[in-house]
């Protein structure tokens, strides 16, 4: 049943609600995607847009782990959202594309009517509404080659692979004076919503040449689809197999699944003065000493930080959006959405959740419509 947060506010103001109200997927409580209340269908009532931001008319989403982690029984008694108790449901979701419905009283950036894609921002509600409300300076203009279900499916997972090899590796494709070879790249995590991407802007923007690991026939398919020049199995002994294929260390290494479990095949790998950037955090202290005589690097990608912490430099997110679009267009990355659920209700949502859970899907799942 539809949950009508709306009924205080009806009470008192009898007019607010028919103008106003908007569908959303939410939670009230941290529970297993099992149980019939783990996400909810609601009423809620339309954002309104701070000076930056843009209110957008949302008509596909995707769904991403931060959902499922954000998501996942805090403790087993399935507790209130202690930090969203006096505020209301939860609202997840940290992808979407839509139109710009609404600007604020400082946006330059965008005007009503333009489609956009965007991550969102984790510390504000999420893009599983009708209506939501952004910072301009995190949007993008959508690719005009793509649906809406398509594009949904590519900002959060494009600007944690652009910023993991650009911003905090700082992979280069200048021409180095000096001959050198390719520089090598080692995907941890290939086929999954961030592999897919970072694959394909290490090849075809970066032009370095990469190993993705992958457990299964067919996601193994997909990594070489997108461009790997190379496929290993990251349940087996990473560096053996890499040495296997007569290459001898990589120059980078990018870790998208358990840091504490790749750590050390990584560091073991790595050339000289070579680079890590992992983006799942460690449950335990992690050891870079190894790193130290390999004058390597280790830094973390966090694709909210910029949003979240209003870095001076957040219009970043804006640029490379719009730059990844253009890219889209031009035919030189390809979409990443290979499942797509319609209409965005809780049930579509749940079945989303538990796919993304499950920890084997190949790209992006998506959900469109309301
Ligand atoms: N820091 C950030 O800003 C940031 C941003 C995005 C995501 N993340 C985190 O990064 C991780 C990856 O995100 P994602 O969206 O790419 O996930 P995803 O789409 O759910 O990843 C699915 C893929 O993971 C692979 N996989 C499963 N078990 C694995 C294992 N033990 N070792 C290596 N790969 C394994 C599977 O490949 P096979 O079927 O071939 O095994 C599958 O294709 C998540 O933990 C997510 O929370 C962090």
């Amino acid at each position: 049943m539809r949950e009508s947060v709306l009924q205080g506010l009806i009470q008192h103001f009898p007019n607010y609600q028919k103008a106003f109200a908007m569908k959303a997927v939410g939670l009230k409580r941290h529970l297993p995607i099992t149980d019939a209340d783990a996400l909810l269908d609601l009423d809620l009532p339309q954002p309104l847009p701070g000076a930056h931001d843009l209110i957008v008319k949302v008509e596909a989403v995707s769904v991403n782990p931060v959902d499922t982690k954000r998501r996942h029984p805090k403790d087993l008694s399935g507790s209130e959202i202690p930090e969203l108790a006096s505020k209301g449901p939860r609202v997840l979701g940290f992808d979407a594309a839509g139109t710009v419905h609404q600007v604020g009283s400082a946006v330059t950036l965008f005007k009503p009517g333009d489609r956009v894609y965007y991550a969102g921002d984790v510390t504000r509600q999420g893009t599983n509404s009708e209506f939501h409300a952004v910072d301009e300076r995190i949007v993008g203009h959508m690719p005009k080659s793509l649906d809406f279900a398509q594009a949904a499916a590519l900002p959060l997972t494009a600007i944690t692979a652009w910023e993991a090899l650009f911003d905090r590796l700082h992979v280069s494709v200048k021409i180095s004076p000096e001959p050198r070879p390719q520089p090598v790249l080692l995907v941890i995590g290939g086929a999954g919503g961030v592999g897919s991407i970072a694959i394909q802007l290490a090849t075809k923007v970066a032009h370095l040449k990469v190993i993705a690991t992958a457990s299964r026939p067919e996601s193994a398919a997909w990594c070489r689809e997108l461009g790997a020049h190379h496929v290993v199995n990251h349940f087996g002994n990473i560096p053996e197999e890499v040495r296997a294929l007569g290459i001898k260390n990589v120059d980078y290494v990018l870790i998208f699944n358990d840091t504490d479990v790749y750590l050390g095949p990584a560091c073991e790998i790595l050339a000289p003065q070579g680079g890590i950037c992992s983006i799942v955090r460690t449950a335990k202290p992690v050891n870079m000493t190894p790193l130290m005589e390999k004058c390597a690097t280790f830094t973390w990608e966090f694709m909210f930080t910029r949003a979240s912490k209003a870095t001076w430099d957040m219009i970043e997110q804006h640029r490379l959006l719009t730059e990844v679009g253009r890219l889209i267009d031009q035919g030189v990355i390809k979409a990443t959405a290979t499942t797509t659920l319609e209409p965005i209700n809780a049930a579509n949502l749940k079945k989303a959740h538990a796919l993304v859970e499950g920890g084997r899907t190949i790209g992006k799942v998506v959900l469109r419509g309301w």
